[in-house]
């Protein structure tokens, strides 16, 4: 997707939502970090400087905007073109923290990227998400309905996938993770965010 595009139909929510969940999820991690799907990093502004942070992202466009806005971020950060396969080149229990930011629903293999994450991971490191995830009810059952066609249109964003599912079998504590319903009306109605640690 051309990064322009994205930043520019994406600033409003940016602006209202996500903003001050990506502070609170990210401002306090330090340390080794992997971030999978970094697009125009969006996240960076919020890593502190005791982050080095690897961002992996396979669409140029968005890689090269998010080059830019490495420069001017508190925390070393490397934006590396790749998919979530990078990860299987990562030692085991060397990273401290995995970021997935509204990317689970677009990686094709959420659970193979998942299982990535857990086994890169540090016993006492975290997953941290901001995902938006399948309501339940008639309002899922419309998502399931649409989600090709929003796939299609949306940069292959999937709308329904269930994403507490996927991170509790790939092997994480997910009681700490919120939900919040952000709207009645759109496509998009809950979101999935916070941190989890490996199950024990
Ligand atoms: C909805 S965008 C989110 C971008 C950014 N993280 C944000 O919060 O605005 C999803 C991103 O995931 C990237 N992506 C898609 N498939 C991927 C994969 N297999 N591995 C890593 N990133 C992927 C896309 O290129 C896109 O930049």
């Amino acid at each position: 997707m051309n990064g322009t595009f994205y930043d520019l139909t994406t600033a409003l929510v940016e602006r209202k939502l996500f903003a001050g969940l990506r502070r609170d999820l990210l401002g306090q991690l330090a340390g080794e970090i992997v971030e999978v799907g970094a697009g125009t990093g969006a996240d960076f502004p919020y890593y502190g400087a005791g982050a080095h942070v690897i961002a992996i992202e396979p669409d140029r466009s968005m890689a090269g905007r998010a080059r830019r806005r490495a420069r001017s971020a508190a925390a070393r950060i490397e934006v590396r073109i790749a998919d979530d396969t990078f990860l299987a080149g990562i030692a085991p229990h060397s990273v401290d923290a995995v970021v997935f930011p509204l990317s689970l629903c677009t990686i094709d293999a959420p659970s193979r990227a998942l299982e990535q994450a857990r086994r890169v991971l540090k016993r006492s490191g975290q997953l941290v998400v901001l995902e938006h995830v399948r309501s339940e009810g008639r309002v899922g059952r419309f998502q399931d309905a649409v989600a090709p066609l929003w796939k299609g249109a949306a940069g292959g964003c999937r709308l329904n996938r269930r994403t507490r599912d996927a991170i509790a079998e790939a092997g994480f504590a997910v009681d700490a993770l919120r939900t919040r319903r952000i709207s009645r009306f759109f496509l998009i109605q809950e979101l999935l965010y916070g941190s989890a640690p490996p199950a024990a």
